[in-house]
């Protein structure tokens, strides 16, 4: 359809395609409904369930993509997983366990440095699924399964909607597998993300808190932290690539409690330091991590779940299940970046020196 790759009356790409995020959830439960269930391929099924192992592959945001793809098949479905970034694991190859399965993760199924791990595992026999949101693109032909993400065309550089798309597919294989494998779940996954769907789109309807936010906290940073424990410190990695690769403010995503062994030397008077608390068994820790770099100058905006939050904190997030907290706690990181890039007036869409498919290793 001519108008998904159309910016029509939006500024942006960017912009229109964070707009398009609870869309896209909707349509990937649409997707992979069966039933009363979400469910993928049984083919796809059997090989997760026949691994004794799932490798993670992928580049950027799809990498991080896949550090909440392990929470999902280790805490959901009781699979061990390695995630690996691809221009790594190809030249440095761990130890394999005897029954792998491999997992590419590629909005564009194009990413060179993923490929040729993928060209590695199958000359050496293994089996592969890739996630994209290119049917037909190299990563989906080469691989022997697809999971398509179902987000429509992404223009921007800055990935936005298919890093949710990637979440929400993982969640459902997640889900599929161990229900397969007789693992007695406690959520209905359709369900949850409906309710993370609605969710999406309160955070979106109050961008105008983030404009704010960006404003007063990153118009004239040189540098900027997230930090998080947990799901919520793989969603500050993401956050802080959001915010470099499109406004240039130097950003670091943190593991709260690491920040003692080094990095807390940074914090400065003014400093922004962009915390998440979602996870309930260390949201007291992430509170006192905030405490230490506020006690040292730093200006802290925590983005708490809705029911974990405190006086003072400045975002509250629309409550979900805690296993899909990732989904809507970077709706705001993704925002905040594009608010301080349009500020700083930077090229949202094409910031210098990225290509939006890297086809060269
Ligand atoms: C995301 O905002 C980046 N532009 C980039 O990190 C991207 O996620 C990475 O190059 C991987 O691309 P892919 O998902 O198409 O493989």
């Amino acid at each position: 359809d001519a108008s998904d790759i159309e910016k029509g009356t939006y500024p942006h790409y960017m912009l229109k395609e964070m707009d398009e995020q609870p869309t896209v959830i909707r349509k990937i439960i649409q997707a992979y409904e069966q039933g009363e269930d979400v469910t993928v391929d049984a083919d796809i099924l059997d090989a997760l369930a026949e691994a004794d192992r799932l490798y993670i592959i992928a580049a950027g945001t799809s990498y991080h993509a896949g550090l909440i793809g392990k929470q999902y098949f280790e805490k959901i479905a009781g699979i061990p997983v390695e995630v690996h970034i691809s221009s790594e694991f190809g030249y440095n190859m761990p130890l394999l366990s005897k029954k792998p399965l491999f997992i590419f993760i590629s909005q564009s199924g194009e990413t060179a440095d993923s490929r040729q791990v993928l060209v590695k595992i199958k000359e050496l026999g293994y089996k592969s699924l890739t996630v994209t949101n290119v049917q037909g693109s190299t990563l989906s032909r080469e691989a022997d399964y697809t999971l398509l993400l179902h987000a429509g065309p992404e223009i921007a550089v800055a990935s936005t909607k298919a890093y949710v798309a990637q979440i929400a597919v993982l969640a459902v294989a997640a889900y599929a597998v161990a229900k397969q494998t007789g693992v007695a779940l406690d959520f209905d996954l359709k369900q949850e993300l409906a309710i993370v769907a609605n969710g999406i789109q309160t955070i979106i309807d109050s961008k105008d808190k983030m404009e704010q936010i960006a404003e007063d906290y990153l118009k004239i940073a040189r540098n900027a932290f997230f930090i998080g424990r947990n799901m919520d410190f793989c969603v500050s990695l993401e956050g802080a690539l959001k915010l470099k690769e499109i406004s240039y403010i130097q950003a670091e995503g943190f593991a709260g409690g690491e920040l003692k062994h080094g990095t807390i030397a940074l914090i400065e008077e003014g400093t922004p330091v962009f915390a998440l608390a979602t996870q309930k068994d260390v949201a007291l820790n992430i509170r006192g991590n905030v405490k230490e770099v506020v006690a040292r100058g730093a200006n802290a905006c925590i983005i708490a779940m809705e029911g974990m939050e405190e006086e003072g904190d400045c975002l509250v997030l629309p409550p979900v299940h805690e296993l899909l907290t990732p989904l809507v706690s970077v709706v705001p990181l993704q925002l905040i970046s594009y608010y301080a890039a349009l500020h700083r007036r930077c090229d949202v869409d094409k910031p210098r020196n990225l290509a939006k498919s890297v086809t060269v290793e």
